[in-house]
């Protein structure tokens, strides 16, 4: 794998600096469809607009602060300078879903000053893409706004002009894992609408939103609301007005300090990002989110390859076996408390079972949960810290020999931290445990952070846990480690600037329909992902079920999907780690639709979005790395469908041998999920296809080049 490398840079031209005039700053996209407009009140209140094929799509909206101990920074300022420039370049990702990207855009600096005591200063940057905008807030070192800065609120306004239909989460301090809500703006209601607000366990502020929320106008234009860079500070929600149709910013707080960010001058916060575009595709292949972060800053990461993996995982999940061993709490007695571990399932023998099974079906990793002590005093424990270890394992996993026999194979062994949110512990043994990991040649690990946050009164999405993962994943780097974390902050492209934080959770996986009470994900829910939580980054979702059912083990939960669609998800999930989670028995049983995970690619060159809309159905063609070879995957909601495919991204003057897994006749998510059809057959850059998707289904295509 080639390191990050710069390919070119245009042009950073300054087209002008002027200094202040009472007139509308404006700036325009390279293709001239979006423009921001920036200026001051008669209070000297900042503030912005956007337009999108000339239509005001966010009207007048103020930006500012409030500190702890200090005047509020919203309003008297003048603008003493501003600079546009732009930018032009194109970047490699070392995995991803493209080789390359571009990144272009025209930016707007403007320099602001208080014009009263205490005359302080306040940049803020735009920049202004084709597929949407970016702005931040910058600190400049300065006489009078000097050492640490307490911000009580960031004041940062969205203000739209239409009742948007809205897909959006509530904006929960904690957990992501919620199921979408789809209303108009104006009916959102984060607290009524939310499936599970255990308040104990949480904190949902009043009609609050968790990014990225997406809404669709209805002309068609398409907008998404994130953040870009979130680096030493705290995660944004947005509050809305369902009244004026506004958002604004509602940082994430703590219960131990009185302002919700501390940062030493001078600073910048993270980038304030809406995706625009007048067509469901284009936000998933939009570049913006990873555009505003920073190069690479690791370099090479060659040692990390993107791969499939299976685990001991699902079956915890299903209840066959346990992730503890069954002890008494004293681990240095190591008493056994008598009653699971006949149970336990990463022992060494059934991860051997994994690792065989994945040699043998071009899947290059086995995850193994469950392998450290720690686990019989995890979840609905108070006291967690001091209690997982990341380095001994159980009695009956030994680690030598799993490592051993994996390199025998050419298979992985990814490694597992549940810190179960005893941040603390983890912090103490992060360089040890790492290093371990380093000795036995594994790069990956899956982090998770279960349970409220220790110390008590911090919550998982502000600035106290923003570093905690961003410093887990900077440490991780020094020892070849690249890091999945569970539970974990929102992705906001920091994978360009250290290219080992590779996938995450962050959003309702496929373990709630193993578990949930409430049935598990409808099949609504990844149509919605797909164009809200996928635009942030990768996503460990761990498709791959067969046993839709769960025969023997669960009756009251199923996954609620075909079997099609678990095949299709591996392509329109993105993630450089992708599991196949069922258990190995499941596969055997099924080695037709098995040969689609065993063939699947999981590092691109091209994505291509053919269709889709949001909340319904979508459709995406990726091209592996260094074959050649393309999958197609596409996925539906309750409804079905049928879509039509041309297959122009082909080359021309070439046949390509097809394997088309698609829903059977009669194919249902509830009453027949089983039913696949799998047919072999040519094609060309010039084919059509005609694909019916069932209620829930899906289909997925391989596509080989013939010799
Ligand atoms: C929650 C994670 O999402 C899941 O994948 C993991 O198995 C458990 N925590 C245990 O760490
Ligand atoms: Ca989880």
């Amino acid at each position: 794998m080639k390191a990050y490398t710069l390919v070119f840079v245009i042009a950073l031209a300054i087209f002008s600096c002027n200094s202040e005039k009472k007139q509308t700053k404006e700036i325009t996209s390279p293709n001239e469809k979006v423009t921001i407009d920036f200026n001051i009140n008669n209070e000297g209140r900042p503030f912005y607009l956007v337009k999108f094929n000339n239509k005001t799509v966010v009207d007048t909206s103020y930006l500012g602060f409030e500190f702890k101990d200090a005047p509020s920074f919203n309003k008297n300022f003048i603008i003493k300078n501003t600079t546009t420039s732009s930018f032009s370049e194109t970047w490699q990702m070392p995995w991803g879903e493209q080789l390359d990207v571009e990144n272009n855009y025209k930016e707007l600096k403007v320099e602001l000053q208080e014009k009263t005591t205490p005359e302080r200063f306040l940049n803020i940057v735009f920049k202004v893409y084709d597929d949407g905008i970016g702005f931040r807030y910058e600190f400049p070192e300065q006489a009078r706004l000097k050492g640490d800065v307490f911000i009580t609120e960031e004041n940062t306004e969205f203000n739209l002009t239409e009742d948007y239909k809205t897909f959006w989460i509530p904006g929960d301090w904690d957990i992501y894992e919620h199921l979408y809500n789809t209303t108009n703006l104006s009916e959102v209601d984060a607290l009524q609408y939310a499936d599970h607000k255990n308040l104990a366990q949480t904190y949902i502020p009043e009609n609050a939103v968790n990014t990225p929320v997406t809404m669709v106008g209805k002309g068609g234009t398409h907008l998404s609301f994130h953040e870009a860079a979130l680096v030493d500070y705290s995660g944004m929600t947005l509050k809305v007005d369902t009244e004026n149709l506004n958002l604004k910013s509602n940082l994430v707080g703590s219960e131990n300090t009185d302002y919700k960010v501390k940062r030493t001058m001078p600073f910048n916060t993270p980038w304030r990002t809406i995706q625009i575009t007048d067509n469901a595709p284009d936000l998933i292949e939009s570049n913006l989110i990873v555009n505003l972060n920073e190069p690479n800053k690791l370099g090479d990461v060659s040692w990390f390859k993107p791969m499939k993996y299976t685990g001991v995982w699902w079956e915890m999940h299903l209840g066959k076996s346990s992730w503890d061993y069954g002890m008494t709490q004293n681990m240095s007695t190591w008493t056994d408390a008598g009653d699971a571990h006949g149970n336990h399932g990463a022992n060494t023998e059934n991860v051997k079972r994994f690792i065989d099974f994945s040699a043998k079906n071009n899947i290059g990793g086995v995850l193994v949960e469950g392998w450290n002590t720690g686990w019989e005093h995890w979840i609905g424990f108070e006291d967690r810290e001091g209690v997982f270890d990341f380095v001994t394992p159980y009695p009956d996993y030994d680690i030598d020999e799993v490592v051993r026999y994996g390199k025998e194979k050419g298979v992985d062994i990814i490694m597992h931290h549940e810190t179960s949110a005893a941040t603390e512990t983890y912090e103490k043994q992060q360089d040890t445990a790492y290093a371990l990991m380093q000795k036995y040649g594994m790069h990956t690990v899956k982090s998770g952070y279960v349970g409220k946050i220790l110390p008590k009164g911090e919550y998982h999405h502000g600035q106290y846990m923003v570093n905690q993962y961003n410093n887990a994943a900077i440490k991780a780097a020094k020892y070849q480690v690249a890091v999945n974390a569970h539970e974990p902050i929102k992705a906001t492209g920091l994978r360009r600037t250290y290219p080992n934080i590779i996938s995450r959770e962050g959003l309702r996986g496929q373990e709630f329909n193993a578990w949930s009470s409430d049935g598990g994900n409808p099949p609504e829910h990844l149509p919605i992902v797909a164009f809200t939580r996928m635009l942030s980054g990768p996503i460990d979702f761990t498709p791959g079920i067969f046993n839709i059912k769960f025969d023997e083990y669960k009756k009251d939960n199923q996954v609620n999907t075909t079997i099609a669609q678990q095949l299709a998800l591996y392509v329109v999930i993105y993630s450089p780690v992708q599991m196949a989670a069922d258990l190995v028995e499941h596969y055997e049983a099924n080695p037709e639709p098995l040969q689609f995970i065993k063939d699947v690619g999981v590092d691109w060159e091209t994505t291509k979005v053919l269709n889709g809309v949001v909340g319904d159905y979508v459709t995406i063609a990726r091209k592996e790395r260094g074959t050649g070879n393309w999958f197609v995957g596409g996925i539906t909601d309750e409804n079905s469908r049928i879509v039509d495919l041309d297959f122009s991204f082909l080359n021309d003057n070439k046949t390509y041998e097809a394997i088309i897994y698609k829903d059977g006749e009669n194919a249902h998510w509830d009453n027949n999920p089983l039913a696949i059809d799998i047919e072999k057959t040519e094609i060309n850059s010039t084919s059509n296809l005609s694909v019916k998707l069932a209620e829930g289904g899906g289909f997925a295509i391989s596509i080989k080049e013939k010799e």
